[in-house]
């Protein structure tokens, strides 16, 4: 992307690689990188704690810029969203939307899980769920005490250091790994996002996997406790509309920064936004480079410019927020304070724009 974007735009585009999203988050705060892509649940601790602001949103095909988390099980299963305890479980990661903030949110909501006084979380779900793979709730950052369950990496598959990291070393990670956990019979639920099942079954089944996985294996379970076997039918059922991936930079930067990264990427995307693009670099389609959703989400269509919605909260949205508030138990001593994860290999764009 730096080598493509400098080629045909008066960029200066750089790239630093980090451990893990706070890492970058870091970065940036510490004006040692200008940009990074991030899920919901990062852009709020970053916006909380590092004072980071929102560049441009991902679009995907739902045709805004929001994306639905969903609960995927075996079409055989008997299993409702209101039957899930004791079940084993399958999340992209901790503290991240689809897989973590919005369905644990739902089973606090739904009184399912009750975290004790401490707001201890991660401590009551291990209890709810009998085997999970959740990405990052062992590594110190998300474990602080190092008192979290065992038993929510019990399902991750990584070897050694790379064991329920939240990071591409666990396999199990993120949307793909969380539904892999799934396909590959480890776990009873994935909690994923709407596109990871047509993403990764019928003719996207990434090599690699114990299966040739069909969609029509699969279903849904929506919010009300009933189920939907057809995975395409997500916004008729599913866990929460969520605000999409974006790109953020530091609070810091001038507006007249701001919309200089805007023009670049709008303009660029003009370019390299074709998933058939014939350019020789595709944005928004990871395939050619060894994994999935490496700069932005696969599934983005185009980058979409907020307008107004230029803090983290707005761009989070308030019920968004709130959920969000609820699960960290943010009442000025949010338990995630400070307790990202390491070791995601995460790759920062530098913009030095001329
Ligand atoms: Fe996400």
């Amino acid at each position: 992307m730096a080598v493509k974007f400098n080629d045909e735009f008066s960029s200066d585009v750089s790239c630093v690689q980090e451990a893990s999203h706070l890492d970058c988050i870091k970065a940036i705060a510490d004006d040692d990188a200008d940009m990074v892509t991030l899920d919901g649940g990062d852009i709020y601790i970053g916006g909380r704690d590092y004072n980071i602001k929102p560049v441009v949103a991902e679009r995907y095909e739902t045709g805004d810029v929001s994306y639905y988390g969903v609960a995927v099980v075996n079409a055989a299963s008997d299993i409702t969203f209101d039957t899930l305890q004791g079940k084993k479980s399958c999340h992209t990661g901790i503290g991240k939307t689809s897989g973590w903030n919005i369905p644990v949110g739902l089973l606090i909501e739904k009184e399912y899980i009750q975290p004790d006084e401490e707001c201890n979380v991660p401590k009551a779900v291990g209890e709810f769920f009998v085997q999970s793979c959740v990405p990052g709730a062992k590594t110190p950052r998300y474990d602080p005490n190092g008192d979290n369950p065992d038993n929510l990496c019990e399902l991750c598959i990584g070897v050694g250091d790379s064991n329920c990291a939240r990071s591409q070393e666990e396999p199990y990670y993120d949307y793909s790994g969380s539904f892999r956990c799934l396909a590959e019979g480890a776990g009873d639920v994935a909690f994923v996002k709407h596109t990871t099942v047509l993403d990764n079954t019928d003719d996207n089944t990434p090599p690699g996997w114990g299966l040739n996985a069909s969609s029509s294996d699969y279903k849904l379970l929506c919010v009300d406790g009933t189920t939907e076997s057809d995975v395409s039918n997500y916004i008729g059922c599913n866990l929460a509309t969520v605000p999409s991936h974006g790109v953020m930079t530091s609070g810091d930067k001038s507006n007249s920064y701001v919309q200089s990264v805007e023009t670049l990427l709008t303009d660029a995307q003009k370019m390299f936004g074709s998933d058939q693009n014939v350019n020789g670099f595709k944005m928004f389609d990871s395939s050619a480079y060894g994994g999935t959703d490496l700069l932005f989400l696969d599934s983005t269509q185009a980058l979409e410019t907020l307008g107004n919605r230029d803090t983290y909260e707005e761009y989070l949205g308030k019920e968004y927020l709130e959920a969000l508030r609820a699960i960290t138990c943010d009442n000025g001593a949010g338990l995630l304070r400070g307790s990202l994860a390491l070791m995601v290999l995460l790759v920062l764009i530098v913009l030095g724009l001329k």
